[in-house]
């Protein structure tokens, strides 16, 4: 079973109260959602692999330390996980981006995939996809499939909020891949909204209706 963490830094609980709130406009929740990401993904990086370097300081030789492990993609879930890209590339400006594309059908609900791009090295990179939420898990499962059907072999997926359900449903198709959430709420309504959620993600970081 894979691991599911709520990262409930104080920082990141007010940036996410910020958001959920129906007064906040496109800019400033466009601003937060992509801080909240930055946050997040310093959070689990901490685990990053170091090795030991000599470089030459304008003082004399030493030994320092520097990133040593696979090298990272960031990956959103498009529309919305668009919004979280930014914050991560501010913390890790060369890690390379793809992106996985899902429309749901609106009669079935079910998520298809319509757009797949992604590094060529794909299996010799950990990968974090990022979405804000994650609802039903549909989307997230798909779009693990699709990255593991191209070789991924190491992926985790960060959300800025989680229903049970998904959380649930992830973990049963892809127990090799960990979850992280600003938080996880209450239960998904009977139209796949997260309560109490903050709405449609993707209309509110783009304006959208
Ligand atoms: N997608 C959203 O944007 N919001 C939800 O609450 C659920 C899915």
């Amino acid at each position: 079973m894979s691991k599911f963490t709520v990262l409930d830094h104080p920082l990141i609980q007010h940036k996410l109260t910020i958001i959920r709130d129906k007064n906040t406009g496109t800019k400033e929740f466009r601003q937060i959602a992509n801080e909240i990401a930055g946050l997040m993904v310093y959070e689990i990086t901490r685990d990053l692999p170091l090795r030991d370097v000599e470089i030459e300081t304008p003082m004399g030789k030493t030994i320092q330390k520097e990133l040593a492990g696979k090298k990272l993609a960031i990956v959103p879930i498009l529309r919305a996980g668009l919004g979280m890209v930014d914050g991560v590339l501010e913390l890790i400006p060369a890690a390379k981006v793809g992106h996985v594309g899902m429309y749901r059908d609106e009669t079935t609900l079910k998520p298809h995939e319509y757009f797949v791009k992604m590094p060529p090295d794909i299996d010799q990179r950990d990968l974090i996809i990022v979405d804000p939420m994650l609802a039903t898990g549909g989307s997230a499962n798909m779009a693990i499939e699709a990255l593991k059907k191209r070789g991924a072999t190491s992926i985790r997926l960060v959300v800025l909020v989680a229903a049970p359900e998904g959380v649930q449903a992830v973990q049963a198709e892809h127990p090799d891949v960990d979850i992280y959430a600003a938080a996880e709420d209450e239960y998904l309504t009977d139209s796949g909204y997260i309560f109490p959620g903050l709405g449609d993600a993707g209309d509110r970081l783009f304006g959208t209706k």
